[in-house]
């Protein structure tokens, strides 16, 4: 549509609304379009007055003044981001939090330059502001969307009511790889359920309403596949093929652009040879191009000028020109857009368009902020006082929580405990810590404040409870941020909590990772219990075996000692600030666990990447030689604990399991049912999963692919059916050009508590 069509269209619509306010009869389409069209105005009325470097200045996004998220940049100082702040130069700042603090930046934004347009505020919102929710990885594991959604809204709350309009979240990155530390931050391995988790929270930041106060703008990164950067290594090479790209990588991106999400972040690794922050194929083919995103593109922390130490431009002005051209919008923390675009733009060497294309979509958010009407919406001291922290939000966390555990193992019922006449020792270096359950990504949290375990089950005071270390938490500091290691060398606790455990009915233990274990920038090649824990985990077995393990993690471990010998093994990750609380009621059977596993547990590193969603191989049977297949000849092909396991005090029988028909045409929607029965003596939750598998394609497919999954509650003796539809959106595929096809022939269907479920039916596709 040309500017003239486009007025004639706009003078229509306003005649229009105008009768419809006369006759009372204003429709709610009316008045979308309405508001689309006048957003997109004031964007192209706005952006006629801006200058060149006001332009440029608005694709600039500076780090605030304290919070560091990365390397300190060269040439950063505070003194220099003032001016250009006051020149019009800065569009954006992240890691300013606080009414105070963002309501000054933003009135020299508003007040003291020449057009007086307002910054958008930034942050890693990544699972909380202030009060913490589970990790991603762990909330992924409740396969609750609601909650997860309801997580997301907490965040958004609190987070708003500091000051903030925009979080980098959430990180959509699919990982088969647990050794990268940032799994934690996911959803874990499998594209359709992070596709559902996406877009959950993506509604959960942004809500229905951006212009609300208690609404941000919400971010979908890191774009693209950084989870796969090789041998887990972080920020590493990326080299994977277009079928996993296409099939695995790209699907919850597109669910969260197909959500409404505002902004995208790409990323530090590259892909198959291109830097992704300079990948014209990623940011403007894909993403703004088949998929028509118009929001915006943020750089990650300097990843521009990181296009330079890949090796794929030879300076910061060459970064410049690769990274606009490629569609990143705005520089995170380089400095290369404000240094560079200006000139590159006199000489003709980047086009004024691209630069423009740029500035709309940066534009065009903070108008949906509802920013331009009032830049302080989210800086409400009242608000900021009563929001964060309220009581109903440690409410809302303490419920993702307990929806978040996995029960991996319960060997001769040792869980639920007994509340009352037991005597319990309660042991490790993690069960007394208060920080360490906060996990990474905590930036405005206040340390230590996590419920601990021994807190939350001191609230159960039937039984007599002991506590003894064992091993020792050795903290230490970086630039950064705390860092922190489980003792590799003082073995002085080991024998008083071997003493304490020769005398009790039940010890419980909590090992595992320490918060600052996982995260960014700490990839690791060890994956079982860091430390000394092993050792003293082996040490209090050899005295008493009535043991319930309780890890703490943020990525799955390797533990197959503590799987083969240890009767109750409870999955608590790292869970927020009410995290000893959750762990308290699900260990005393006040919450009866129904978390499933997001990712799958490893035997040992050598095993990894390994996932649920495997191909065949050629040879994917032993033929009784014994050698020439496809296997390692040194562990089982099996994981430790599959992608979706999960246990619960009760068990679920499930039963009556059909595929409505035998054959079907491409395009028709396959109806499949089941009956599930709590058949144990409690009530409880099931995910209910559903898995197909596509036995001939034009491109091989994985053994199992979740197309499905219900999360139902059932009363002890209650049976459900369950329906599920299969349709082309399910049954389909990516093809190596990038289509989206749907092949005729045999599928088998199988349904189920985990990924290795044995009910399996089949049909035909014709
Ligand atoms: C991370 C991003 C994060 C950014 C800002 C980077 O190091 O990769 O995920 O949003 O820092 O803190």
């Amino acid at each position: 549509m040309n500017r003239n069509q486009y007025n004639v269209l706009l003078i229509l619509i306003m005649v229009l609304c105008f009768l419809g306010c006369v006759t009372n009869k204003k429709s709610g389409s009316q008045m979308e379009v309405m508001k689309e069209i006048s957003v997109d105005q004031r964007v192209d009325s706005l952006l006629a007055k801006m200058t060149l470097e006001e332009k440029v200045g608005q694709m600039n996004l500076y780090n605030g003044f304290w919070d560091v998220t990365g390397p300190t940049p060269q040439g950063g100082s505070a003194k220099l981001k003032y001016e250009h702040l006051k020149k019009g130069w800065v569009g954006a700042m992240l890691n300013i939090r606080g009414v105070e603090n963002v309501k000054e930046v933003q009135r020299i934004a508003v007040e003291e330059t020449r057009l007086g347009i307002p910054l958008l505020i930034g942050f890693d919102v990544i699972h909380g502001y202030k009060t913490l929710s589970p990790i991603p990885l762990a909330e992924s594991a409740s396969w609750d969307l609601e909650a997860i959604r309801n997580s997301a809204r907490v965040a958004a709350t609190e987070a708003s009511a500091a000051g903030i309009n925009w979080t980098f979240a959430p990180m959509v990155d699919i990982s088969r790889d647990p050794r990268w530390g940032r799994v934690m931050e996911g959803g874990g391995e499998d594209p359709y359920l992070g596709s559902k988790i996406a877009k959950a929270r993506v509604l959960g930041f942004q809500g229905n309403d951006l212009t609300k106060n208690n609404t941000i703008a919400a971010c979908a990164k890191h774009f693209a596949a950084y989870g796969f950067s090789e041998a887990g290594k972080e920020y590493n090479t990326v080299d994977i093929g277009t079928s996993t790209l296409y099939n695995t990588v790209l699907p919850p991106f597109k669910a969260a652009a197909d959500s409404g999400v505002k902004t995208f972040m790409n990323s530090f690794n590259e892909l198959n040879g291109v830097p992704v922050t300079g990948s014209e194929f990623l940011q403007r083919d894909i993403l703004k191009g088949a998929w028509d995103f118009d929001g915006f593109v943020v750089s990650d922390w300097a990843s521009i000028n990181e296009i330079i130490f890949w090796g794929h431009a030879k300076d910061k002005r060459q970064a410049a020109i690769i990274a606009a051209r490629a569609g990143s919008d705005l520089d995170m923390e380089g400095h290369v857009y404000i240094q560079e675009l200006v000139q590159l733009v006199q000489e003709g060497v980047v086009q004024e368009s691209i630069i423009d294309d740029a500035v709309r979509r940066i534009l065009k958010v903070k108008f949906e902020l509802g920013l331009f009407d009032n830049p302080y919406t989210y800086c409400d001291e009242t608000n900021e006082k009563e929001n964060i922290g309220h009581t109903k939000h440690h409410e809302a966390v303490l419920d993702v929580a307990k929806k978040s555990i996995v029960l991996l193992k319960n060997q001769g019922n040792l869980l639920p405990l007994q509340k009352e006449g037991q005597k319990i020792a309660l042991i490790g270096p993690l069960a007394a810590d208060k920080n360490s359950p906060l996990g990474s990504w905590r930036i405005a949290s206040d340390d230590h404040t996590a419920v601990s375990v021994l807190e939350g089950m001191q609230q159960y005071t039937g039984n007599t409870l002991t506590h003894h270390k064992g091993v020792e938490l050795v903290v230490g500091n970086t630039a950064f941020i705390e860092e922190v290691q489980i003792n590799t060398t003082n073995r002085t606790g080991i024998d008083e909590a071997v003493a304490a455990a020769q005398t009790v009915d039940v010890v419980v233990m909590v090992l595992g990772e320490h918060g600052f274990q996982s995260g960014e920038g700490r990839s690791r090649t060890h994956l079982d219990l860091p430390g000394l824990q092993q050792e003293l985990l082996e040490a209090v077995y050899a005295v008493n075996q009535n043991i319930v393990l309780v890890l703490n993690n943020g990525r799955p471990l390797a533990i197959e000692w503590a799987t083969e010998h240890i009767p109750a093994i409870v999955e608590g990750w790292q869970l927020g600030t009410q995290s000893g609380n959750a762990i308290a009621q699900v260990l005393y059977g006040d919450y009866n666990p129904s978390g499933k596993l997001p990712m799958t547990f490893p035997r040992n590193v050598g095993q990894i990447p390994i996932y649920y969603n495997y191909k065949s191989t050629g040879r994917p049977v032993d033929t009784n030689d014994n050698v020439f297949w496809s296997h390692y000849t040194d562990v089982d092909n099996t994981p430790l604990y599959p992608f979706g396991h999960g246990l619960s005090y009760t068990t679920f029988q499930y039963s009556n399991f059909k595929v409505h028909g035998t054959e079907f045409k491409i395009g028709d929607t396959i109806k499949v049912t089941v009956d599930v029965t709590n058949t144990g003596d409690y009530d409880g939750k099931e995910v209910v999963q559903l898995y197909i598998r596509d036995l001939f394609g034009s491109i091989t497919r994985p053994v199992r692919e979740l197309k499905g999954f219900e999360l139902v509650s059932l009363k002890k003796g209650e049976t459900k059916t369950i329906e599920f539809k299969l349709s082309n959106k399910e049954l389909g595929f990516f093809n190596n050009q990038g289509e989206y096809i749907v092949e005729a022939g045999d599928f088998e269907v199988f349904v189920g508590g985990s990924s290795i479920t044995s009910l399996q039916s089949s049909f035909t596709l014709k």
